[in-house]
């Protein structure tokens, strides 16, 4: 693992941007904390302050949750037409993609993801997202339902899709721009409005988006940013007797006590949670294709993807070959700021991240686990981990069966099939798997046996608008984007009248 260095000059409106204390969207107006409080968000390359952020809490919220109960049941969200809709959300998109330099620079200080991935995928998701979303503003149908009630064509019966209402959405950190995006595009395309909570450790992009869904003409109090600790501002977001749903990406202890919360109005919950996603190699896959696969499939944003294709589980035949490229690949990594060009992988976004991270590494020797590469702290400045492979492990270990949100993979043969998909199924979660094979029928068969609400065969990482994503078990609750997100925002209203 070499280090980058050199790197790239900051764009002016970044370096303003970050200077000053950024306060908090409520009912189209920047303000303060109620409580003046504000709290640093740090570069994780270096562990230094970057800036200073609006801190807000169960007051703020309450501002914020009563700014768009106001933009839902008076204002001009709901009022306007779909297609007016759909044209500020597209602007939107718009917008994002003509400051998509700024948005790239800025998430790549505030979480310290390569700029290179930043430009190439955050970005370009979120306007996408956008876009995507736009148009379905104006496809939002119900249906008409013949009923037998008295006889047939006695009845006009219809269903109505209605915005669920004012939705809570609290989001992590590892994608903290393209999180907003997935929660942002289908509430607004179903005519909800938002308070929005991004995570305490990167919340600068969806205050930059705040200010640009404000110059796309969305109506004061239709979207709310406001940022502040899980505990405070998430927790009253979560509990809010005014908010009618909420939207939440994040651990799953965390999804466990915003369930808890909503119980009060009983609020519409969904979740997107962790994984402990297995990564299925046989004997007759196209081996250089896989290995460069299974290597991205588990150093990808550092790891920081409750997807990680976490759990490698290779055929006995190409076991040796696929952990030796896999872990040459891992040693050539470069580790460095998000900044340096160079910089292949960047440094976990905090010291509590650093700190579970390289628990688990502990954990697994402790336990008998080796690493064919990394396996420890890289630098003694900044968050770094070693990308690192795992040998000798089983079941019952803790960095098999939790997931670790870094760049640890854990490798491990197989012989029998029906053994494999056992294995591969036994976890708390079902987030996502990958399958690698040239046999078409053994990979389709392989993928209905597995419990996970995301399948990638010869392949991984892929996501689209247009692509469903969640998970099955303890992985969460429905799916973001494409159509089916659409049933997390909206309410079905069935109507009838006697016609005869
Ligand atoms: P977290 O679940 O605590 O944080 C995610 C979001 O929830 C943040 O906005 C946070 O402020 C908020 N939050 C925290 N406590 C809350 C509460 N009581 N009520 C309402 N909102 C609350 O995740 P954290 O601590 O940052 O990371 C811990 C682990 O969670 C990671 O190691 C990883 O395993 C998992 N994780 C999973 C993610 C995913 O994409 N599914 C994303 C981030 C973390
Ligand atoms: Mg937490």
């Amino acid at each position: 693992m070499a280090t980058a260095t050199q790197a790239v000059t900051l764009d002016q409106n970044v370096a303003r941007y970050v200077a000053k204390p950024r306060k908090m969207l409520i009912n189209g107006q920047w303000v303060d904390a109620a409580s003046g409080k504000t709290f640093p968000t740090y570069n994780p390359a270096t562990g230094d302050v970057l800036a200073q952020v609006a801190e807000g809490d169960r007051e703020d919220i309450n501002r914020a949750v009563d700014a768009a109960r106001a933009a839902f049941d008076q204002g001009p969200w709901r009022k306007l037409s779909h297609s007016e809709r759909s044209r500020m959300m597209w602007k939107l998109a718009d917008l994002v993609e003509k400051h998509a330099e700024e948005f790239a620079q800025l998430e790549s200080l505030d979480n310290s993801k390569p700029l290179t991935i930043a430009r190439v995928a955050d970005v370009p998701g979120t306007v996408d997202m956008f876009r995507y979303m736009a148009g379905w503003a104006t496809k939002i149908e119900g249906n008409t339902i013949p009923l037998s009630a008295q006889g047939n064509g006695k009845f006009l019966a219809y269903t109505l899709r209605e915005p669920v209402g004012v939705v809570g959405q609290i989001i992590p950190w590892n994608f903290p721009l393209l999180m907003a995006a997935w929660k942002l595009a289908p509430a607004l395309a179903a005519g909800c409005c938002v308070v929005l909570k991004p995570a305490e450790q990167t919340p600068l992009t969806a205050l930059l988006l705040g200010e640009l869904i404000q110059e796309a003409g969305i109506p004061d109090g239709v979207v709310n940013v406001v940022p502040g600790y899980g505990e405070t501002a998430g927790a009253a977001l979560a509990a809010h007797p005014k908010v009618d749903k909420v939207a939440f990406t994040g651990s799953t202890e965390v999804g466990k006590l915003i369930v808890q919360a909503a119980a009060g109005n009983l609020k519409k919950v969904s979740l997107e949670l962790g994984g402990k996603s297995p990564n299925l190699v046989f004997d007759d896959a196209d081996i250089e294709r896989t290995i460069p696969g299974a290597a991205m499939a588990i150093f990808f944003n550092h790891g920081q993807c409750c997807c990680a294709g976490s759990r490698l589980y290779v055929e006995s035949k190409q076991f040796d070959k696929v952990v030796d490229g896999v872990s040459q690949i891992a040693s050539k990594i470069k580790i460095g700021s998000g900044l340096e060009p160079a910089t292949d992988m960047g440094p976990l976004v905090s010291q509590e991240q650093l700190n579970r991270v390289c628990g688990y590494l502990e954990s697994g020797f402790a336990e008998g686990a080796k690493a064919t590469v990394g396996g420890k702290r890289h630098g003694e400045r900044g968050y770094f981990v070693e990308p690192t492979v795992l040998v000798n492990t089983n079941e019952r270990m803790k960095v098999v069966r939790e997931e670790i949100f870094g760049p640890v993979v854990t490798a491990t043969p197989f012989k029998d099939i029906d053994d494999l998909v056992a294995k591969a199924n036994d976890t708390e979660y079902g987030l996502a798997a990958g399958v690698w094979t040239r046999d078409i029928a053994k990979a389709h068969r392989v993928a209905s046996m597995l419990k996970a609400g995301t399948v990638w065969i010869n392949c991984y990482n892929v996501f689209d608008a247009a692509l469903p994503f969640g998970g099955y078990k303890q992985s969460g609750w429905g799916r973001e984007m494409g159509h089916e997100v659409l049933e997390l925002y909206t309410e079905v209203k069935a109507v009838c009248l006697p016609i005869s």
